[in-house]
């Protein structure tokens, strides 16, 4: 299950793209106001500098408390590229994401940091409507299945606002909000509105926020060379998570079109 898939295979394979109808409402937008403003944002990648991750987690962390996972994650990455580099930073729009708390409107579907982080290194790097800007959908999938198998949260902020001397660490096993979010309360007796579980997730956001500058750094300096860890809809034939067992049991439904090979 585990076996890792090629570039070209992803390519060829990778048309399910949610993200992709997001970032391309932006790029038409964009496109829109290059008319009056000279603006660059549809030409990838974006002018990058490579960020320090530790600084780049704190600043997600602090910022938690206003913009949440997915808005905190974006606004650690461009508010300092905006400072350091300018547009398109600047004009980018980055409190309006701060809908992807709770895993989208509180629905714990995707755990809004990754989706953030997959925000951003879709924006950077481009997207996969255009040639040779895989990476930024690579980096997005292997956010994924690193966020799923990591003790989370790995980053320790300088001035805690909860869980000062110690915290509970969970490993998710999936990037869902929900099974995120449930197996750390069950694991920790806090309940959601506690300032203990509001700190466990702003320090995931903050991990999610030095993994991405870490991938983006590496990816700047043309270091970045992996593969797509896990893509269901080639092994499988379904989009889905890898541990199908965790929620169908043994009995993991076959998707209807025939698989060749599973
Ligand atoms: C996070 C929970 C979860 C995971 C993980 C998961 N599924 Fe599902 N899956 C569901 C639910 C819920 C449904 C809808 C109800 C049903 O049919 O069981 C579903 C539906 C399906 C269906 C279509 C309905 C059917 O019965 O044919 C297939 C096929 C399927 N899953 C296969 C898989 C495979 C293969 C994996 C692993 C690669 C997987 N699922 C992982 C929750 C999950």
């Amino acid at each position: 299950m585990d076996e890792k898939i090629s570039r070209k295979n992803f390519l060829t394979r990778a048309s399910i793209v949610g993200l992709g109808a997001l970032v391309g409402g932006f790029a038409t937008q964009i496109a829109n106001a290059d008319k009056t403003q000279n603006w660059s944002a549809n030409k990838w990648p974006w002018p990058y500098v490579e960020l320090d991750p530790e600084t780049t987690a704190q600043i997600a962390y602090e910022e938690w408390y206003r913009l949440w996972c997915g808005g905190t994650v974006i606004y650690s990455v461009f508010h300092q590229l905006a400072q350091k580099v300018g547009e398109p930073y600047k004009s980018f729009p980055i409190d309006p994401f701060a809908i992807f708390e709770g895993g989208l409107a509180g629905w714990g579907t995707l755990c809004g940091s990754v989706n953030g982080a997959a925000v951003v290194a879709s924006c950077i790097i481009g997207p996969m409507t255009q040639e040779g800007c895989e990476d930024g959908h690579i980096i997005a999938s292997n956010m994924l299945d690193w966020y799923s198998h990591t003790n989370m949260p790995i980053f320790v902020p300088k001035n805690p606002k909860a869980n000062k001397k110690t915290i509970v660490h969970t490993v998710s096993e999936s990037p869902l909000c929900h099974i995120s979010v449930g197996k750390w309360m069950h694991a920790s007796g806090y309940p959601i509105n506690s300032p203990e579980r509001k700190d466990r997730c702003a320090r995931v956001a903050a991990s999610v926020a030095y993994k991405l500058v870490e991938e983006l750094n590496k990816w700047h300096k043309g270091k970045y060379d992996e593969n797509i860890a896990w893509f269901a809809p080639k092994k499988v034939g379904i989009t889905a998570q890898f541990n199908c067992a965790e929620c169908h049991g043994a009995k993991i439904p076959k998707p209807p079109t025939p698989l060749k090979k599973l």
